[in-house]
């Protein structure tokens, strides 16, 4: 808080001798000293009155009734007022307790009642006593908890075991663990998870790495985070090292291939360091999901959580590793202040990735993924809208589910805005803003209008002119004169395309033998919409294209055949849908076969079997597409 005011008042002064007097945002002005936690509508909290700061949690973990039970004891900063307001989604609270640490165990009873919040959840209103400095919550969650996934043996890779995973980005956290549930404060955290016998408990946290006699596990996060990265997962799962501080978790069956696919994370890790400054998390980890996992990846501290669908044979896919690894500096380290600020926590991140994926294989290969995510954007920005104001950076998302706010232009807007500060800059001199950027901000949470002063601070301090990065941030679309990725790997992969379309070339004499997975999806992206089935059924001789191990390649492929409707895909599209729950696949997926009849009908017998596999967040967006195609 400190380094933010003083830097505001240096911005103050830099903006003006660079630029003349330039006026704020109004949405932005700030007149009243700015709280010490911002303002977040997507959570009931007080923290301004009275915060959380460290946590021990005792839960028990429940198979057969699928639900977490136990305590949860707060530590708190008292600022003002006797009422503690936490966020809390279908919890089965029991009994609220207060007291000083050093009474022991013998704690007051506290008044508390629930009152009706929203559709993302309650409000706990707990009753304190004026010298209370801890509150215990004793409570279990809902069969149905909206952050849990409970597996039944016969959903898993091994098929030997339960599997439990938790997924809290952006306000669920609030349906397994009482709390104030905002990204603008951070807790540190103790747990205590008694699991049945034969599993392993896992947290974002310091873990175990093997399985024990009584089924309990201790952990520690000794680092504050914002409640959104608490995580929890229980299965039969094993430990294998990757390097000194990296190693992969998974199910038994799936642990060799797991290591191998990730054989690069030491040398991620290593890469990312040198980048932009030193590791503070000591341990990263990746944990392999069930393929229901709604996300690519979700970079909960010291153990990321991966979908299994990136264990492609040929590590093709592990960008997705490199940017969560990114997270733990640029949104675990400096995280965005609410869910209007998450291009903070996810455009630096891609940035980030796509400069370790350039140290490790080179430009041509980063290129090419830039390129992708450009075609990514571009699509965003023509599904929104060009003049809709979910185009801007930053974000209004107050009264809507966050979620809505959560899709490319965060991710690859953010990145183009960041790459065009660089260009402006020059490499080093922007590096070298990145990592400073780190190390002052390191534990705390950033908006977009700190961001703006803190740029105006440091790296546009002697500019005549500075970019007019208001424009990336407050207005629509692209800007003018923005940076676009190109790839001469894809442009010869667009002649190839050519050469086949126009019948020049039989798809079994094309050149691919060379081809990467990112080739590969260029090619199919480019295919024009709705091509007759018989051409995709010519590349699929050649290529076994519906056959491929390959999730993106998969993916890309299924959807060109709804669009040309090619049958002879759909049996391994309706195994897909039904096996994977990753959102990012399976909205594009059912969105396209619910614009046309036989395909919805096709879609809504294939969802009844696939919706139970699915995590509350898929589910709920895919309820949404499949009705909207009524
Ligand atoms: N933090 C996100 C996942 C997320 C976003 C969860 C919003 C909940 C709400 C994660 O880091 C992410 O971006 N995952 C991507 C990976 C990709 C960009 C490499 C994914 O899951 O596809
Ligand atoms: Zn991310």
């Amino acid at each position: 808080m400190t380094i933010y005011r003083t830097l505001t008042a240096v911005a103050a002064i830099a903006m003006i001798a660079a630029t003349g007097c330039r006026p704020e945002p109004a949405s932005e002005a700030e007149s009243a000293p700015e709280p010490k936690y911002a303002v977040d509508h997507h959570s009931f909290g007080n923290p301004n009155e009275i915060a959380v700061t460290h946590l021990d949690l005792v839960l028990n973990v429940d198979f057969d009734k699928r639900m977490l039970m136990g305590t949860a004891t707060f530590k708190l900063e008292r600022n003002s007022g006797n009422t503690l307001v936490l966020d809390a989604r279908d919890l089965d609270i029991r009994s609220v307790k207060h007291g000083k640490p050093l009474e022991g165990g013998e704690h007051a009873v506290a008044e508390f009642k629930i009152k009706e919040g929203n559709e993302h959840g309650d409000i706990l209103e707990i009753q304190l006593n004026d010298s209370a400095e801890l509150v215990t919550i004793d409570y279990s969650t809902s069969p149905d908890a909206a952050a849990l996934l409970w597996h039944s043996p016969s959903q898993t890779h091994d098929k030997n075991s339960p599997f439990l995973f938790t997924q809290g980005q952006a306000i669920l956290t609030r349906s397994w663990i009482p709390i104030q549930d905002s990204p603008a404060l951070r807790i540190t955290y103790n747990a205590k998870i008694r699991t049945p016998e034969g599993m392993l408990a896992v947290m974002s946290a310091e873990n175990p790495t093997e399985k024990n006699e009584d089924g309990v596990f201790e952990f520690r996060m000794e680092q504050p985070i914002p409640p959104y990265l608490m995580a929890l997962a229980v299965g039969d799962l094993e430990f294998a090292p990757l390097g000194d501080r990296t190693g992969v978790y998974a199910e038994p069956g799936l642990l060799e291939a797991a290591a191998r696919e990730f054989e690069d994370t030491e040398k991620m890790l290593e890469t990312a360091e040198n980048l932009y400054g030193p590791y503070v998390w000591d341990r990263f980890d990746i944990l392999v999901l069930p393929p229901s996992f709604p996300f690519g990846g979700m970079e909960n501290p010291r153990l990321t959580f991966a979908t299994p669908t990136i264990i492609a044979g040929d590590k093709s896919l592990t960008g997705l590793i490199a940017h969560e690894l990114a997270h733990s500096w640029s949104g675990n380290l400096v995280t965005n202040g609410s869910w209007n600020d998450f291009w903070l926590n996810e455009g630096f991140t891609v940035y980030f990735e796509k400069r370790i994926m350039e140290a490790l294989y080179g430009p041509e290969y980063a290129e090419m993924l830039n390129v992708l995510g450009y075609q990514d954007l571009l699509a965003t920005i023509e599904r929104l809208g060009p003049e809709s104001e979910d185009t801007e950076l930053k974000l209004d998302l107050e009264g809507r589910n966050p979620d809505d706010g959560m899709n490319d232009i965060a991710y690859e807007k953010g990145y183009l805005m960041l790459r065009s500060l660089e260009e402006w800059a020059g490499r080093e001199a922007f590096d070298a803003f990145l990592m400073e950027y780190f190390r002052v901000h390191a534990f705390e949470t950033m908006t977009t209008a700190r961001f703006i002063d803190y740029l105006d601070a440091t790296l546009f301090a002697d500019a005549k002119e500075r970019p007019d990065v208001e424009a990336w941030i407050y207005k629509p679309g692209l800007p003018e004169g923005h940076p676009v990725p190109v790839s001469d790997v894809f442009d010869r992969v667009d002649s190839v395309r050519n050469m086949w379309l126009e019948d020049q070339t039989a798809a079994a004499v094309l050149p691919v033998e060379k081809w990467s997975t990112h080739e590969w999806l260029h090619f199919l992206r480019g295919i024009p919409e709705g091509i007759p089935a018989e051409q995709l059924a010519e590349l699929d001789a050649a290529f076994d294209l519906t056959k491929s191990g390959n999730s993106e390649i998969a993916f890309a492929w299924f959807l060109q055949s709804i669009h040309s409707d090619y049958r002879p895909a759909f049996d391994a599209m309706e195994a897909f849908l039904i096996e994977v729950g990753r959102r990012k696949f399976l909205e594009p997926l059912y969105a396209a076969l619910a614009e046309d009849e036989a395909h919805l009908k096709w879609a809504k017998r294939v969802y009844k079997e696939a919706r139970p596999n699915y995590h509350s967040v898929t589910a709920v967006t895919i309820d949404e597409v499949l009705d909207a195609g009524e």
